[in-house]
């Protein structure tokens, strides 16, 4: 059995900087056209200057692999209209973080409510720059993502006109707000439709499927799955791959994030077989994100067949999802 997967998007990416870059950017890059590359770096990506040049760091890094990175500003409250005029040239996207809700996000928003925001919403709002959130409330771990969909729902009724995206969902909650709100929109990762909390702290702790948000409940991933094996038009792939040094994830500490780059295309196709719904995954993995973003990407194709692929214990010093495992399906053709 194969598939052939045209433009795979990837619309939730960390890529980080310097060696790290080096590691993980070529293995986004071989596969994927394009992706959203998050502005999560110390410090976050906040100038049209910073944004130059990640992109061009990120573009020496993946040399002639025909990738495109999407670039994010990091969402400050005191953007201007015409700043955000002139970075519009050079971002697809401007991500939000509540402060200190994740990995490098202490200088985030610490009050996310439409009137607090207005000058800079209602400025991405007519300039048509979508806004990308991390919905977590700084309440119970389980409950985080839940508590936020109110504020999701009150920008997005009080901003017809943004495109708000709801990043990594893992909530039925989140996925239910779908449909209310014609300017929503979600990605939904790899790792969410696959584990549940069971999976990260149900047996022995599994340090590298901690990330945030934390996985939750059965019938939370039954809902990611339904929306995701049906291409449900407004979600669509991002990985939020989030490569971290393995000493950092096998720590007492454990930095959040799940490394699933290297193997996200092979276990979507397992995934999607299983459930007897390769035919959406096209839609899942580029089609959905090509409508909302109104983006085109240049051709790239990824054949996959079902055939074993054992998955390298470290890339470098990252460990990835399914370390040493075999997975069931391998790319065997890139175009
Ligand atoms: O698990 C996560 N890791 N969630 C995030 O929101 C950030 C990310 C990171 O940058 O490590
Ligand atoms: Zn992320």
């Amino acid at each position: 059995m194969q598939i052939t997967l045209k433009t795979p998007l990837d619309m939730h990416l960390h890529l980080r900087d310097h060696e790290m870059l080096q590691t993980v950017a070529p293995l986004s890059a071989e596969t994927f056209s394009a992706a959203i590359i998050m502005p999560n770096l110390v410090p976050p990506v906040t100038t049209i200057e910073e944004v130059i040049a990640y992109k061009e760091r990120i573009s020496k890094a993946t040399g002639n692999l025909n990738f495109d990175p999407l670039m994010t500003l990091f969402f400050k409250n005191d953007y201007s209209y015409d700043f955000l005029k002139q970075a519009k040239a050079h971002i697809t996207a401007i991500k939000l973080y509540p402060a200190g809700i994740t990995t490098n996000s202490e200088s985030g928003v610490s009050s996310i409510d439409s009137e607090n925001l207005r000058h800079t919403l209602e400025a991405m709002s007519e300039l048509e720059i979508p806004l990308c959130i991390h919905g977590e409330t700084d309440g119970f771990v389980m409950d985080r993502e839940k508590e936020f969909v109110p504020i999701y729902e009150d920008l997005a009724k009080n901003y017809p006109n943004l495109k708000i995206i709801m990043e990594h969902i893992t909530t039925k909650d989140s996925v239910e707000a779908l449909d209310r709100h014609p300017n929503l929109y979600a990605t939904i990762t790899l790792h969410h439709l696959l584990i549940t909390l069971d999976d990260v702290a149900g047996g022995m702790l599994k340090p590298h499927l901690f990330c945030k948000p934390i996985a939750k409940r059965y019938e939370d991933r039954e809902a990611l799955l339904k929306v995701a094996l049906e291409a449900h038009p407004k979600v669509m792939f991002g990985s939020d791959s989030a490569p971290h040094p393995q000493h950092a994830k096998e720590a007492c500490g454990c930095a959040a994030g799940v490394f699933t780059a290297p193997i996200a295309l092979q276990v979507l196709a397992e995934l999607f077989e299983t459930h007897n719904k390769l035919d959406n995954l096209q839609s899942f993995i580029s089609d959905n994100a090509q409508k909302i973003y109104h983006y085109t990407p240049s051709p790239k194709a990824v054949v996959l067949e079902k055939k074993p692929f054992t998955v390298p214990e470290t890339y470098d010093n990252v460990v990835p999802m399914y370390a040493g495992e075999e997975i069931a399906w391998s790319i065997t053709s890139l175009s």
